[in-house]
């Protein structure tokens, strides 16, 4: 992690609230374990980013909101007419596509980021096809919404 200077850490937060929560001691020790092995300095900078994660990765983005997103899809390009589907659906929606990277992973199997902006709704959309396509065997979407993330993430990186 990095941190902005003081000052405009508290300026970027706006209003600061304090709040208690109680926690099983089990889930804590596990939690700080956690928080340690990726650089965290404390809980509360640590709570925030998992909140901020939840906020913007879920149903709290408007249908029409902007976003950005990477869908991660990993599929046996052996699977009939499977690389061929995935092309065609992004050809379908080429407006959001902004980029794709794939890589052979091995002799079977093709690991493929395609990038998307677009509307939420469109690039949930597009993501929910690419990744229920037959054939894929994983896929994950990550999705922000630039407004949501530039007001509360620090500017340095
Ligand atoms: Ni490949």
């Amino acid at each position: 992690m990095c941190y902005a200077p003081r000052r405009t850490f508290w300026r970027s937060m706006g209003e600061l609230s304090r709040i208690g929560v109680s926690i099983d001691s089990d889930l804590l020790r596990r939690f700080d374990s956690f928080i340690k092995n990726k650089g965290y300095e404390n809980r509360s900078e640590a709570f925030r980013d998992l909140i901020r994660d939840r906020l913007v990765g879920s149903a709290v983005i408007a249908p029409k909101q902007a976003v950005v997103g990477s869908v991660t899809l990993i599929y046996d390009h052996h699977t009939r007419l499977l690389p061929e589907k995935l092309a065609d659906l992004q050809h379908d929606s080429h407006a959001i596509v902004v980029s794709t990277l794939h890589v052979h992973l091995d002799h079977d199997r093709c690991l493929e980021v395609v990038v998307l902006r677009g509307e939420s709704r469109d690039v949930q959309k597009l993501a929910d096809r690419l990744i229920s396509t037959k054939g894929v065997r994983h896929g994950r979407l990550v999705m922000s919404s630039p407004d949501t993330v530039s007001r509360h993430r620090h500017v340095h990186h």
